[in-house]
């Protein structure tokens, strides 16, 4: 079972630059709260800006080529179809980023994680899929301000 796990600005932003935008503490502490003791799954951008394995979580990296990636930590397919027939099924698996794997996984997700921050004043240069509205049940976690950002965690499920 897919779930996606992101935070995007009022217009979708995930990063420039191949970094966050917004720096917000208690959104990766509920991001690490909700993946612990999960598969997470990302693309090798999002590897190279995390720079490491993610503790207590299997890790597994999407890229071309195999072997930029030597960690004992860190599962790597460089097929996307073989790295969904091995490493998917009814157990729950978080896509982590970045902003191509979420397209991808996008029309397979069962649910969606997440934190919708209330600006829309930085720049991006990657964005989350649009989201059809019509298509999932949401349901509103908790609401929070932290340096100066209020933002919201949501939960969606596919209708
Ligand atoms: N706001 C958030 O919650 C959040 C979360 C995660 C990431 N981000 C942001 O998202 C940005 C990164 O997103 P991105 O789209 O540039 O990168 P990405 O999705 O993390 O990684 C893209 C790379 O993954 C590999 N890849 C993707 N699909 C593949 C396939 N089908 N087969 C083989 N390899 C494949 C390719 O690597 P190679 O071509 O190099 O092999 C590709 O260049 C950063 O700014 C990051 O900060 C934001």
């Amino acid at each position: 079972m897919i779930s996606l796990i992101a935070a995007i600005g009022q217009n979708g932003e995930l990063g420039k630059n191949n970094k966050l935008i917004w720096n917000i503490p208690s959104d990766l502490k509920f991001f690490k709260n909700t993946t612990l003791n999960h598969k997470v799954i990302m693309g090798y951008n999002t590897y190279l800006s995390i720079g490491r394995a993610l503790p207590n979580r299997d890790n597994i990296v999407l890229c071309h080529d195999i072997n930029l990636i030597n960690d004992e930590h860190i599962k790597v397919y460089n097929n996307i179809d073989e790295l969904i027939a091995k490493e998917i099924d009814d157990e729950e698996v978080f896509i982590i980023g970045g902003a191509s794997l979420y397209k991808y996984f996008y029309p397979l997700a069962s649910k969606l994680y997440l934190t919708l921050i209330e600006k829309s004043d930085r720049e991006a240069d990657v964005y989350f899929p649009k989201i059809d509205d019509n298509l999932w049940n949401k349901e509103i976690i908790d609401e929070n301000n932290e340096n100066d950002i209020n933002y919201k965690h949501v939960l969606y499920r596919r209708k």
